[in-house]
């Protein structure tokens, strides 16, 4: 049962289940929000000053691996503004009257959100240049000679733009945006924080070491601790118990096939496939899917980011390398079989 999941547990990216059971779980305002703090205080300040200027908010944009509170963030963005947000998706939008239609129906201040903005069609991202810009489309109509260039202006709107691959976004877009913020992992105190907050939500019970044990294992990363969570609990349900324990959370992380370190199995296997396929390194990356079997985007966005940060892989000029962290790790797991 748990066989089909397994990869999803540990990639931080939204399964279809959680993108419908999110949005009770949201934090609803800077309060609640865990985390952060640069990032946070830098937006409130932003919200307060467009609500004394009584204009829109400026733009920004939201980068970060999966699962670290991007489109969170975005939504008390909106709410605290008082606008209403209208959320899209970059890959989504395949025409220019599509985003150039949802542009001109904005209300004044509104913030729209493009999620995967790194995936829009360089065509229908051009659109967004002037409607940033000056709040104004430049719409062609015609072909050839007798093609003629078409002013409409919009109201003044807030873009909160969202991207796992910010390398990826031109440059003309990128200038356009008025902030850059790049998510970082979170602590495991401020994951055991989420831990806590959802369990009450949830009304799931936990015994002492329980949150920090969950929050430990979930890759720096909320959306992780939370799943880890839901699933503790029906480990504590099935033995009758009434409130989470620590073995309970073993029991979880362990058919999860998530390490005491919080590594899952394609974590694992990239730390692997380098050490023992590649003598450690480095090995460039295209060789390095080729042999997992993964997309190179895949292990870019969701794998690679996690490793890094946390020392078990080097990235250098000449391709990825295993660190010592990474060969002790797995030694120590070779140690456990
Ligand atoms: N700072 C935070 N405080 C509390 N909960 C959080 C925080 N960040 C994220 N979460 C929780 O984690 C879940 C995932 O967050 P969110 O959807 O905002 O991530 P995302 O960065 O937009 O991910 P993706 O790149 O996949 O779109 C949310 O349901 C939310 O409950
Ligand atoms: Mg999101």
């Amino acid at each position: 049962m748990f066989e089909q999941d397994e990869m999803e547990i540990i990639t931080g990216e939204a399964t279809s289940e959680e993108q419908s059971r999110e949005p009770s779980l949201r934090p609803v305002d800077f309060n609640e929000y865990v985390g952060q703090k640069k990032i946070v205080s830098n937006i409130d300040i932003m919200v307060k000053s467009a609500l004394l200027r009584q204009d829109a908010m400026d733009h920004v944009l939201l980068s970060g691996p999966p699962g670290l509170g991007k489109t969170s963030l975005a939504m008390i963005l909106a709410k605290s503004l008082g606008s209403e947000l209208h959320v899209i998706s970059g890959p989504a939008i395949d025409k220019k009257g599509d985003l150039a239609a949802i542009l001109t129906n904005l209300a004044p201040r509104d913030v729209l959100f493009i999620d995967e903005i790194h995936r829009m069609h360089i065509s229908i991202e051009e659109i967004l240049y002037s409607a940033m810009e000056d709040f104004r489309l430049d719409i062609v109509i015609g072909q050839g000679p007798s093609a003629r260039t078409m002013q409409i202006s919009i109201p003044p709107f807030t873009l909160v733009g969202a991207t796992t691959r910010s390398g990826l976004i031109s440059n003309p877009l990128r200038d356009r945006f008025m902030a850059h913020f790049h998510f970082d992992f979170y602590s495991s105190d401020e994951l055991s924080m989420i831990v806590d907050n959802n369990a009450e939500k949830l009304g799931i019970k936990l015994e002492s070491g329980a949150s920090y044990l969950i929050a430990s294992c979930a890759r720096g990363t909320p959306r992780i601790a939370i799943r880890i969570l839901r699933r503790v609990r029906d480990y504590c349900f099935v033995r009758g118990g009434s409130a989470v324990n620590t073995d309970d959370v073993k029991k979880a992380l362990e058919m999860m096939d998530i390490d005491d370190q919080g590594l899952g199995r394609m974590d694992r296997k990239i730390l692997e496939v380098i050490a023992d396929y590649y003598s450690g390194g480095p090995v460039g990356i295209d060789a390095l899917c080729a042999t997992i079997g993964e997309e190179r985007g895949t292990i870019e966005d969701v794998f690679e980011p996690y490793l890094l940060k946390e020392g078990y892989l080097i990235r250098t000029s000449r391709g990825r390398m295993i660190a010592d962290k990474g060969i002790k790790h797995l030694e120590k797991l070779d140690g456990c079989v």
